[in-house]
């Protein structure tokens, strides 16, 4: 039985991978911090299953994944914990440097000394292309990021580069354009317009505020990210990948669709502007390339912009059916 471990198992991306492993027949076991509030939502579904193990630490405490990994001998390591949302790193900027960038290399301190055959994926970020230098983004594209989250990430991304190329170690980074679902943090802007369509609809909420409508973003669909990742580290040889669907999508083309998705009418008497979520320095536009992962990986997304919204959409209604307030 092949074992994995995966830091950030109770984010968007680390649950559904989880349950992707499982699916796969792999004991998986999960970091988690101490919270004075369990923080398990997202890994309810398989929080019973017998060949899932969650282990207490942290990415500021190298101790707790030193031991970890030397206890577990993992064949795979997923490091996608991070400060991950960009607008707070403005906010708390050493602690996303901190999480965000010396984590990573934490992490890959860990697999060194404790459990070096291990294969590591590193969550790295198409935030990290920001102010674009060429159209779409690829692997070669060079870096220009454009919040302190996107600097922290370009520290994650090169350190893994390093480490592979200092210490022979199967390390590689997938550099992942935003993937959504119903399971996203609702600070991000998919989630927090889809949530509050499916308010406005069931008469619970007037208006959404917003800042930037005019930026894009190549938007896919979660579960079919972490399938890449998987796939990253069942290759021979160690590399990095970008993974995008290649079409790009303003906010406003995401807000109007939800709106649409919830017959709601008319998108912009639900729309109001609200500077506070306008950005320091924006990352305007961006596309991937993701063609290396299709011919490498035999990867290629199954959901588009207009099914992804209108899942997001569905699935909010449901759950605001149910809640209360
Ligand atoms: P997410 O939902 O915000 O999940 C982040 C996870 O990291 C949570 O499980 C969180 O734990 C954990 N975490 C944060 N700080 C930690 C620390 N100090 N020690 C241990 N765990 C910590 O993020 P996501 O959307 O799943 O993204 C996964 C990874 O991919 C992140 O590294 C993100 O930056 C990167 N990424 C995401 C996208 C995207 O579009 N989603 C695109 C490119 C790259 P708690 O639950 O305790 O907070
Ligand atoms: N969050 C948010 N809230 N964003 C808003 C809002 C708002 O009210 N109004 C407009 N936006 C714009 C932001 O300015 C940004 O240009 C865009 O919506 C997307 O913002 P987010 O959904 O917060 O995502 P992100 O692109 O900044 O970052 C996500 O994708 C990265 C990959 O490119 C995160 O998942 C990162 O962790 C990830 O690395």
């Amino acid at each position: 039985m092949k074992k994995a471990f995966i830091t950030g198992i109770t984010g968007q991306d680390g649950s559904y991978l989880a349950e992707l492993l499982l699916d796969e027949g792999y004991q998986v076991y999960g970091l988690t911090r101490r919270t004075s509030t369990q923080n398990f939502a997202r890994i309810q579904n398989i929080i019973h299953n017998p060949n899932l193990e969650l282990i207490s630490g942290d990415l500021i405490d190298q101790h707790s994944l030193s031991f970890a990994l030397k206890e577990i001998q993992p064949d795979e390591v997923y490091n996608l914990a991070a400060q991950s949302f960009v607008q707070a790193s403005w906010e708390q900027p050493i602690l996303t440097g901190e999480f965000t960038a010396i984590g990573v290399a934490r992490v890959l301190e860990a697999v060194r000394f404790s459990a070096p055959k291990a294969k590591f994926y590193q969550a790295s970020s198409s935030e990290m292309f920001g102010k674009v230098r060429e159209v779409p983004q690829n692997e070669d594209t060079p870096f220009y990021p454009r919040s302190p989250y996107g600097v922290a990430k370009v520290y994650g991304h090169w350190i893994t580069v390093n480490y592979r190329e200092s210490y022979d170690m199967f390390a590689v980074s997938g550099i992942l354009f935003n993937h959504e679902s119903p399971k996203r943090g609702l600070e991000f802007v998919t989630r927090k317009i889809t949530n509050a369509v499916a308010r406005i609809k069931l008469g619970k909420q007037e208006y959404i505020e917003l800042g930037n409508l005019d930026a894009k973003r190549d938007w896919g669909y979660a579960k079919d990210y972490v399938k890449a990742m998987h796939l990253m580290l069942q290759q021979d040889s160690a590399e990095d990948f970008v993974i995008a669907t290649g079409e790009t999508h303003s906010v406003q083309d995401f807000l109007e669709l939800a709106c649409k998705a919830a017959d709601l009418g008319d998108w912009q008497q639900y729309y109001k502007h609200n500077p506070k979520y306008d950005r320091p320095a924006e990352v305007d536009v961006l596309i991937g390339d993701a063609s290396k992962a299709k011919k490498m990986l035999n990867w290629q997304p199954s959901v588009n912009f207009e099914e992804l919204v209108k899942l997001m959409v569905e699935a909010d209604i449901k759950i605001e059916e149910k809640t209360v307030h």
